[in-house]
């Protein structure tokens, strides 16, 4: 496989709202991204994934767009991101811009003129039906494909007598992509932020661009590659970037649709199939399931060893998932320990490491008592539909669920230090900042060199410096004791060196038999537990995880 940049790369992913705020308004900002460039350059990452900056009305705070080529006054301004560009740069580090061309926001231009009437010229860069008469001859809307925060996928629009369509808010519209000079639009648009010097893009929802609303097909419609491959030839094609796309959908096969490089499609994507183990069949994350251990060894395994003509991404967390040390770790007594075992166990497979902001420090979800204390759209659209008019969850469930996989979880501000509002703003925060702020935070870890954090620095130096780079990077990935009820435990090989990752999922003891040829003559890579003795058998305590690399002689 040819070698790329963005395959020993490790991304940072940040939520501008919630990250820092320079000017007291309470709502993160571009300056506050800049003065913590040192700490995200200390850490090692190279790449920022940064959530949606452009102007918006914020009704899916940034991912309901309405200048592509402007930027929120919240956040700041042009220049304020091109300052960002620039000494994100100079201290290595690359930007990706999020790309949400699936829907723009109902405040964009182009949505304002297709309004006014059936022919303006903007009018078919959305997507609009007439909608059905029922029996009484009143006008009713296209079937329902079933809104993400809501609600009908259709909103009655008066001025012109008919529907449009919008599988997130009523006010992210769907672009309709059958349009060609819309999609030259949005190319023009991309090879604008690409002529800046951009690193790449993070792909919003793309596996919804193919979508054929009349046939009920969102998801991997049938003209989605090749929409993905023009794309690619028409901008990020011409230029040495990093393109990732979020496919809820994806399979290995489809993956490799995606990702292999003859394809001509993107670099990555972002794929859940190990995301969503937990989620209920009718009620997904609303009603969490428990977590079917073995299964989670097998799909994470299955997307390290099917995915040959193409490349992983890695990740726990982002801004929509909640935060992994409380969802499958233990985010009391063992959190020190159950986060460097996530962040150990992800960090040594196969693809490129995306860390979500506080995730370094172990950040764990929150937990407001009142609805109203919560500002996800998508919070409040579900209680309306499952608590409100179909009664399918009772308050005290889907509060519940809320506290378990709610998407404030990850939101919430990043805790900096121990003073007012965790350091990150002298203003009112937009969103409460989680009240463990005061152990919990980036200047406690900072001093103790035992803390999360640095076992992401080393993590993240072992990666990109060190003797086992390549073998991290490419190696072969094998899984071991498939059937064992509480460790995760792999294999990462290739000519020069053999490495053995094993962690132990569970908050109880468990033991470990350790393959012979690391029994004598390997050494310590990373562990959670710095007296760790290597023998036949390991006892291990709970969430207790290490490396172990051998060279190859
Ligand atoms: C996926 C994004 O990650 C999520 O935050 C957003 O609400 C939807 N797409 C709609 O843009």
């Amino acid at each position: 496989m040819e070698q790329k940049w963005w395959h020993k790369s490790v991304v940072y992913q940040i939520y501008p709202r919630s990250f820092m705020d320079s000017n007291g308004d309470g709502i993160g900002d571009i300056q506050g991204i800049i003065s913590k460039l040192d700490y995200l350059e200390k850490l090692g990452i190279d790449v920022i994934w940064l959530s949606p900056v452009y102007q918006s009305p914020m009704d899916d705070n940034g991912y309901d767009i309405s200048d592509y080529q402007d930027i929120a006054k919240e956040f700041g301004t042009m220049a304020d991101m091109d300052e960002l560009l620039e000494e994100a740069g100079t201290r290595g580090i690359k930007i990706i811009m999020d790309l949400v061309v699936n829907h723009s926001s109902d405040e964009h231009k182009w949505f304002l003129e297709a309004k006014k009437s059936v022919d303006n010229h903007y009018r078919d860069y959305y997507i609009w039906r007439e909608g059905k008469r029922d029996e009484d001859g009143n006008r009713i809307p296209p079937k329902d494909l079933g809104s993400a925060f809501g609600g009908s996928t259709w909103e009655y629009d008066e001025t012109t007598d008919m529907y449009y369509f919008h599988i997130f808010s009523k006010k992210q519209p769907d672009l309709n992509w059958e349009n060609e000079t819309l999609r030259q639009e949005i190319y023009d648009m991309m090879n604008w932020w690409l002529e800046k010097g951009i690193g790449g893009f993070r792909m919003d929802v793309i596996d919804l661009i193919g979508k054929e609303v009349d046939k009920g097909i969102k998801e991997n419609g049938p003209r989605l590659h090749d929409l993905i491959k023009e794309m690619h030839e028409s901008s990020f094609g011409n230029y040495d970037v990093l393109t990732v796309g979020e496919t809820w959908g994806a399979s290995p096969a489809s993956a490799t649709r995606y990702s292999d490089p003859d394809r001509k499609e993107l670099s990555m994507i972002f794929q859940f199939e190990h995301m969503v183990l937990d989620w209920h069949s009718v009620h997904g994350k609303w009603k969490p399931v428990g977590l079917d251990f073995i299964r989670l060894k097998r799909v994470m395994s299955k997307w390290q060893t099917d995915l040959t003509k193409g490349w992983n991404s890695l990740f726990w967390n982002n801004h929509d998932l909640p935060r992994i040390v409380s969802r499958w770790g233990n985010d009391g007594d063992h959190r020190e320990t159950s986060a460097k075992m996530f962040a150990i166990l992800l960090h040594m497979m196969k693809g490129t490491p995306y860390i979500y902001q506080g995730e370094e420090i172990g950040m764990t979800n929150v937990k407001f008592s009142r609805l109203e204390d919560y500002n996800d759209i998508e919070i409040h659209g579900t209680y309306k539909d499952k608590v409100l008019r179909d009664e399918e969850l009772t308050h005290e469930e889907f509060m519940r669920g809320v506290y378990q996989n709610g998407r404030d979880n990850a939101r919430t501000p990043m805790q900096w230090n121990n003073q007012e509002h965790a350091g990150f703003t002298t203003g009112n925060p937009w969103l409460q900042v989680n009240e463990n702020y005061e152990q919990i935070n980036v200047k406690e870890a900072l001093c103790d060199k035992r803390s999360i954090f640095y076992t992401y620095q080393k993590l993240i130096e072992l990666r990109k410096n060190s003797k086992y780079s390549d073998t991290i990077i490419y190696g072969d990935y094998t899984l071991l004791y498939r059937n064992h009820p509480e460790v995760f435990a792999y294999t990462r090989a290739d000519e020069n060196y053999k490495l053995l990752v094993v962690a132990n999922f569970t908050d109880t003891f468990s033991e470990i038999v350790i393959p012979d040829e690391f029994i004598n003559g390997s050494e310590i890579v990373i562990s959670t537990d710095k007296e760790l003795s290597v023998r036949e058998s390991i006892r291990l305590d709970p969430y207790e995880s290490f490396v172990l690399g051998l060279e190859i002689t």
